[in-house]
C-alpha cells in the first residue's frame, strides 16, 4: 500500500479559527480525520505532520521520506522564502505537491510567488481544505496505474 505523508508548516495548527474568510472554519485536525478516512477508501497509508519550526518542518522530511510514496505539503507562509525547504523536497525526491486552502495568486503579492513550486510536481491553490482529497486522490490514481 503506498504511503503518502501529509506536511503542515507554520500557524496551520489554527486552522478553524485563524483568519477564516481566507482559511474557513474547519480545524486541521478535522481535515487530518477526513483525509484519514478518505485514504482508507482509496486504500493508501497516510502520516500527518505539522511544525511552527522549519528546521522541525526538514528534519521530518529527510526522515520520513525515504518511507513514503508520496508527499503532501501546504508550507504555510514558508512557501513564500524558505529555500532551505525548497532544498530539503529537491533533495528528497519523491513525488509531491503543494497545497494551498487560499488562492495565494489572488492576495497580497508577497504570496503570489512560490520558491516552492519548480521542486514540487504540481500546486493546488484555493480550494479549502478540499484541495488536500484532491491531491490525495491524485496520487491513489497515480500508484493504481502504476
Ligand atoms: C497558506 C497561504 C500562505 O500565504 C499563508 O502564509 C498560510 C496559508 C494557504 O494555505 O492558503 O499560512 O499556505
Amino acid at each position: 500500500m503506498a504511503r503518502i505523508i501529509i506536511v503542515n508548516g507554520p500557524n496551520l495548527n489554527l486552522l478553524g479559527s485563524r483568519e477564516t474568510d481566507h482559511y474557513g472554519t474547519v480545524s486541521l485536525d478535522q481535515i487530518n480525520s477526513d483525509l484519514t478516512e478518505l485514504a482508507q477508501q482509496l486504500g493508501l497509508e497516510v502520516s500527518f505532520f505539522q511544525s511552527n519550526s522549519e528546521g522541525s518542518l526538514i528534519d521530518y522530511i529527510h526522515r520520513e521520506a525515504s518511507k513514503a510514496d508520496g508527499m503532501i505539503i501546504n508550507p504555510g507562509a514558508l512557501t513564500h522564502y524558505s529555500y532551505a525547504l525548497r532544498d530539503a523536497i529537491t533533495a528528497v525526491n519523491i513525488p509531491s505537491i503543494e497545497v494551498h486552502l487560499s488562492n495565494i495568486h489572488a492576495r497580497e503579492e508577497f504570496r503570489s510567488k512560490s520558491v516552492i513550486a519548480p521542486t514540487v510536481d504540481g500546486q493546488i491553490a484555493g480550494l479549502g481544505s478540499y484541495g488536500y482529497a484532491l491531491a490525495l486522490s491524485f496520487f491513489a490514481d497515480k500508484f493504481n496505474k502504476e
